[in-house]
């Protein structure tokens, strides 16, 4: 394996073609093309099918779906983008966290191209892709200042972070159990809704009544920003099992989805208000995963953002799920980080694929202002 400095001779690498990256960290197959400047210059994002059948995402059949897709999906990606390879300055893959065939996939995918042509190779980190998404171009850019308060909530990830600068992040809490997103996948299976379960769970819940089934708030005003989600999935569990799942009436079903929903709801604010307490400078909240997709989660917390006189940033969707351009942002906002500080950067063609990578164990040049 090669290790060398970006430059080649240890100077400071500058980003002056586009950059292609690659994610391949859980079940999206996605590809996209950004200029040095950050601007989208072609995206692609496929979102494998063959797992609803099973109720979730099986590893070892989403591995093997990256490596028969990656090929088309790059090409789609660059197709549309009007360049070739040889135009691309740099290439990018999530190396973590997430499951370990994917990820070997991808950035296996994306170190050969960056052999092949002779070009670095920078390894990302996934929550610190969600974590500078609002930073883009067209998002919320230059009008989002250091520190914000990141909380991400997917079905893998369920974490408030604080975002000091690139490079520089704290994790405030997080999940002690179950991840935001699984709970709603969970509690849909148990109501007899499709996969993934949180968009069929919010539309019920539009049907039903918030306040009609008791359930507690699990760590709701305890000290600190952790959530837990397993106990309040147990209790669901039991307010069902009392009518016996075939019986189940539509209209009880649409009642445990609206408590829920409010409940998570509920808890999610409590959380961010905490998790703001322990970053009193935060500037914004950002959100980001599925979860953020949920209108009255979203509402919840921009009503906590405004109360706390901040910015409420929430990526458009297809920025907030998982996707490349995100990627190839990060591995930008890396470049340009280390550029700033007057540091020279390591390729990252030797940097293994990592199922856990905490944020804390980015090494990055850590500019707080860029
Ligand atoms: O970020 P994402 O696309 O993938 C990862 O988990 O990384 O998030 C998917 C999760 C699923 O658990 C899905 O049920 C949840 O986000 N989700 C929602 C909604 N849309 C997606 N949860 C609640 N309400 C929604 N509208
Ligand atoms: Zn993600």
């Amino acid at each position: 394996m090669r290790s060398i400095a970006l430059s080649g001779d240890m100077a400071i690498f500058s980003l002056t073609s586009p950059i292609l990256a690659i994610e391949t960290s859980c079940d999206e197959t996605a590809c996209a093309i950004l200029s040095p400047d950050g601007a989208i210059l072609a995206e692609t994002v496929h979102t494998q099918s063959g797992h609803a059948a099973l109720g979730g995402v099986v590893p070892e059949i989403a591995a093997r779906a990256h490596l028969a897709l990656l090929p088309g999906i790059v090409a789609e990606t660059l197709d549309k983008s009007g360049l070739t390879l040889d135009e691309i300055g740099a290439f990018a893959a999530c190396t973590g966290p997430g499951l370990i065939g994917g990820l070997i996939v991808g950035s296996n995918y994306a170190k050969g191209l960056a052999i092949a042509k002779d070009r670095p190779f920078v390894a990302v980190n996934h929550i610190e892709a969600h974590a500078l998404t609002a930073r883009l171009p067209g998002v919320a850019g230059d009008e989002i200042k250091f520190p914000y308060l990141l909380l991400l909530v997917s079905g893998g990830h369920c974490q408030c972070v604080a975002v000091h600068g690139v490079g520089i992040y704290e994790k405030l809490g997080g999940t002690i159990d179950d991840a935001a997103g699984e709970a709603f996948d969970k509690v849909a299976k148990m109501l007899g809704l499709g996969w993934p379960g949180g968009p069929a769970l919010e539309k019920l819940a539009r049907e039903g009544r918030a306040d009609a089934v008791a359930l507690a708030r699990p760590l709701m005003g305890r000290e600190g920003c952790d959530f837990s989600f397993s106990g309040l999935k147990t209790a669901v569990a039991r307010q069902i099992a009392s009518y016996g799942m075939a019986a189940l009436p539509r209209v009880f079903a649409a009642d445990i989805a609206a408590s829920f929903q409010q409940c998570v709801c509920d808890v999610m604010a409590d959380r961010a208000r905490h998790a703001l307490a322990l970053l009193p400078d935060a500037r914004s909240l950002v959100v980001a995963g599925g979860v953020a997709a949920n209108g009255t989660i979203r509402k919840a917390l921009e009503e906590v953002s405004t109360q706390a006189g901040i910015l409420f940033v929430a990526p458009p969707l297809r920025l907030c799920t998982d996707n490349a351009v995100m990627v190839g942002w990060a591995a930008i906002e890396t470049i340009r980080s280390y550029r700033h500080a007057g540091q020279a950067m390591e390729d990252g063609i030797s940097a293994a694929p990592r199922p856990r990578w905490p944020l804390t164990e980015i090494v990055a040049a850590g500019v707080r202002q860029v």
